[in-house]
């Protein structure tokens, strides 16, 4: 029997050839602060797509220059940025790789100079600045900025895009009640605080077609935080919307003390699987390829994503490959020394 974690994966038109996934990860390494992709994030990338990873993404990409997580994160607020993009794309699909984006803002944990912008003037905590309370027409102009970084991604080719939902930046801090103390439609009950994802899933749709991915935080590690409820409510959302996948990641939204310890949170991509009925990806700790495998096999993720494990072993589908006894097609000059 095929290892469930090497079976094909359709979205839409797109089809990964396996369910392995690079999760986003900063590089920090645009030395230049302006956001447009270097000759490390043209090797970087590559070097996993030869691994043979089904669908890489690149690290969060901000949709406006004040929304970085640092001045050294990819940019996509400009039409500038999408020349470096489309060779980041165009690299990795050659060899059969797809590849999708995060785009991102950070909120009230921007590092860059200026005010920094948020649901409300919450500071994460004492090291970090005391945010601007967004007023609607800044809420109006950053909605609108997540869709020109869509309609960018479209044209620098990339095959799925990813809404940065999570880790406690701009759209998990509208969704938390730990963030979010607004009044108006954007804050108070549940339904208001997804008014926010909500008009950004619809406004980046209206340029984009493809494969969309929401990644969220699904828990908060706080009693008076959204609970699994709140997570299968707004999946639920999600999917009625039109999302694709929720990728399940946790935490970040407040201080906490978190014990990860491996496949941690993958409870959370099943509850929400089962709960709100939408295709999940599981993160955090899956590192070994039978880890993987169980997580696949019983349903509890419809795909698994990797950040460190990958940083560690480009190849490591190939290793995974090998241990479950799959056939895993090598770039074709590496033949003589896959098997
Ligand atoms: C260096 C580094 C940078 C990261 N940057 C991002 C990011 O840009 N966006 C994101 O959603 N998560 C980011 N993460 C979190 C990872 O995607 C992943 O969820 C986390 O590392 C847990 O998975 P792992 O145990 O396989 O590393 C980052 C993690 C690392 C180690």
């Amino acid at each position: 029997m095929t290892a469930a974690l090497f079976t094909p994966y359709s979205i839409k038109n797109v089809t990964f050839a396996n369910r392995i996934v690079m999760s986003p990860m900063c590089m920090y390494s645009c030395e230049a602060q302006d956001g447009k992709a270097t000759d490390f994030h043209y090797t970087h990338y590559t070097s996993r797509a030869m691994g043979k990873v089904g669908l890489i993404f690149t690290e969060a990409a901000a949709v406006t220059k004040q929304g970085r997580i640092s001045p050294e994160d990819l940019g996509i607020w400009s039409d500038e940025h999408i020349e470096g993009l489309k060779k980041i794309v165009h690299l990795s699909q050659e060899h059969g790789a797809k590849v999708g984006i995060q785009i991102a803002h950070a909120g009230r944990k921007a590092r860059v100079d200026g005010p920094i912008l948020a649901p409300s003037a919450i500071p994460f905590d004492d090291g970090m600045k005391t945010p601007e309370e967004m007023t609607k027409q800044q809420i109006n102009e950053t909605i609108d900025a997540f869709r020109e970084g869509a309609r960018r991604a479209k044209e620098a080719g990339f095959d799925v895009i990813e809404l940065h939902g999570a880790h406690g930046y701009l759209i998990s801090e509208f969704l938390s009640p730990l963030t979010n103390n607004r009044n108006d439609e954007y804050g108070g009950s549940r339904e208001n605080r997804y008014t926010f994802l909500q008009r950004t899933i619809d406004s980046v749709k209206e340029v984009w077609d493809g494969p969309l991915f929401v990644r969220i935080s699904a828990d908060e590690y706080n009693e008076e935080g959204n609970k699994i409820d709140d997570f299968i409510y707004f999946a639920s959302e999600m999917k009625k919307q039109g999302v694709d996948l929720v990728d399940c990641s946790t935490g970040g939204i407040v201080p906490a003390k978190i014990n990860p310890y491996p496949g941690y949170q993958v409870t959370h991509s099943e509850q929400i699987r089962h709960g709100a009925k939408i295709a999940t990806g599981a993160v955090g700790l899956i590192t070994h390829p039978l880890q993987a495998e169980e997580i696949i096999q019983n349903g509890r993720a419809d795909l698994v994503f990797l950040a460190r494990e990958l940083l560690r072993d480009p190849y490591w589908p190939r290793k995974a490959s090998v241990e479950l006894n799959a056939e895993l097609e090598p770039p074709k000059q590496y033949e003589r020394g896959w098997n």
